[in-house]
């Protein structure tokens, strides 16, 4: 059976953060000790981790993180959404994060951003996000995609740390 679990940092149990670091490492090459220092070091207590398991084990996680971003050059809190991942490619595990993560952002009622690489911009298109054009963003950052934010861009900055 596929169960979410929505849990803020500061309540997050080291059983937990040990999936989240086994589900990351199918993913990116980091030690366990290197991302859960990352973890500690980027992540705030209220900050959120979204975790898909099926049947107790991890198969899709991210996480979402209160910044401040510059938009249309007034400081807007923001949620950036971060280490979108799958345990397995093609299983329909990225469909149900992305139903996950878009229903939190919709429910802490502020924008979502993420950061991500190009062939990744139709995979984040089809839950309704939408890229910045790249010339209103500066300084210069990767693919910059947003969520829940119904007012026109005309400029975006993000300067803060990493997601
Ligand atoms: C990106 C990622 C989360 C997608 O998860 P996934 O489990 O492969 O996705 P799914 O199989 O559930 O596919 C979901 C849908 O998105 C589509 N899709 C998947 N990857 C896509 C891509 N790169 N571009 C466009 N669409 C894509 C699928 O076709 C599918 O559509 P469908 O349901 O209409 O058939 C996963 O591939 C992953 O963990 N990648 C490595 C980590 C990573 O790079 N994360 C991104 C950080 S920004």
């Amino acid at each position: 059976m596929i169960s979410v679990k929505k849990i803020q940092h500061k309540a997050c149990s080291e059983s937990i953060l040990n999936k989240i670091c086994s589900i990351k490492a199918l993913n990116w090459k980091y030690s366990v000790e290197k991302q859960l220092k990352w973890i500690e070091e980027n992540l705030h207590e209220s900050d959120i981790h979204l975790l898909l398991e099926l049947d107790s084990s991890p198969i899709a996680y991210a996480n979402l993180v209160a910044v401040t971003a510059m938009i249309n050059n007034r400081e807007q809190l923001v949620y950036g959404i971060g280490n979108v991942c799958t345990s397995v490619k093609g299983m329909g595990y990225g469909n149900l994060i992305m139903q996950e993560i878009n229903s939190a952002v919709k429910d802490l009622k502020q924008p979502g951003i993420l950061f991500c690489r190009s062939e990744l911009i139709n995979y984040y298109k089809k839950f309704g996000w939408k890229l910045i054009a790249p010339p209103k963003i500066s300084p210069k950052l990767p693919n910059t995609l947003t969520f829940n934010l119904f007012e026109k861009i005309e400029s975006f900055s993000y300067t803060g740390k990493n997601f």
